[in-house]
């Protein structure tokens, strides 16, 4: 067995390690699947350079995490249905996943995380930014953990993908399938993470409409509330890309969000989403 140490450097107090001293174009040994596993628990989102993958080699990376979970609505990269791609050109104006959001939390068993490799990047601009929900979970009181305990909430794709969503006619070159946005989930509104136990606050501005029981009117108070506060600067990182840059994310335990500062130059990412297991 080949034995690579890899580096993790933490990047920020919160959340996200780089991992140093790994050339992801190989296949991975058991043991090194577990060390980078433990490191994306431990870290919430882990961060690589220079790894030029071809389509394959960026399947087969994934692939040692979990089954792909294909989405719905991503147009696919050409030739490669597993591939979602990420894309804005120089004269448009949407970006994909331009506000906080977990991937996929629309669905009964949402994925585990994704794999985000660049592969053309602005000259400037188009960072991602990561915050950690269970930083934000911990940092509310003990009160309001008692009552969010007690919640679950309903996430769905309808909104955001179905024909009516501006999103979706603002992108519509890059998004698709609107007729399939039929997904309603209910997830707890605290989560213990399935691999590292720790509690995770699991609602978010994209896909959260309402908690169960409560009405959209009544629940939209206290998610503004907590939208506000897990934004919070303290739960970030930002990542700048270059081309071969990944970004993977457990999308439990962290939101994301692709800032749109760079209208007039082309982003071009891969995106390949791993599936989870049922959360509780
Ligand atoms: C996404 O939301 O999956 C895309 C993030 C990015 O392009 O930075």
């Amino acid at each position: 067995m080949r034995n690579r140490h890899f580096e993790v450097s933490p990047t920020s107090g919160a959340l996200g390690a780089f991992i140093e001293g790994v050339d992801l174009s190989e296949p991975l040994d058991d043991d090194e699947v577990v060390k980078l596993r433990n490191a994306l628990n431990a870290h919430g989102v882990i961060f690589f350079r220079d790894q030029k993958l071809t389509p394959e080699q960026h399947i087969a990376f994934a692939e040692r995490f979990g089954p792909i979970d294909i989405n719905r609505f991503f147009k696919a990269a050409p030739g490669y249905p597993q591939i979602a791609e990420v894309r804005k050109e120089p004269e448009q104006k949407t970006n994909i996943g331009g506000g906080w959001h977990t991937d996929h939390s629309y669905d009964q068993i949402p994925a585990l995380g994704s794999v985000l490799l660049a592969r053309e990047t602005p000259t400037r601009g188009g960072d991602t930014v990561f915050a950690c929900m269970n930083r934000a979970y911990e940092a509310l009181s003990d009160g309001l953990k008692k009552t969010l305990e007690s919640l679950r909430a309903v996430h769905s794709s309808r909104h955001v993908f179905g024909a009516n969503s501006a999103y979706v006619k603002g992108a519509s070159d890059r998004l698709g399938n609107s007729e399939a946005a039929t997904q309603d989930a209910e997830h707890p509104v605290v989560l213990r993470h399935p691999e590292s136990g720790k509690k995770i606050l699991y609602v978010n501005s994209a896909f959260t409409t309402h908690f169960v029981d409560w009405t959209p009117q009544e629940s939209a108070p206290l998610l503004e509330y907590l939208y506000k506060h897990a934004a919070r600067a303290e739960f970030q990182c930002r990542f700048q890309w270059q081309e071969g840059s990944i970004a993977f994310w457990d999308n439990r335990s962290t939101w994301h969000y692709a800032v749109n500062d760079y209208h007039g130059e082309r982003r071009l990412m891969h995106r390949v989403t791993i599936a989870g297991g049922p959360l509780e």
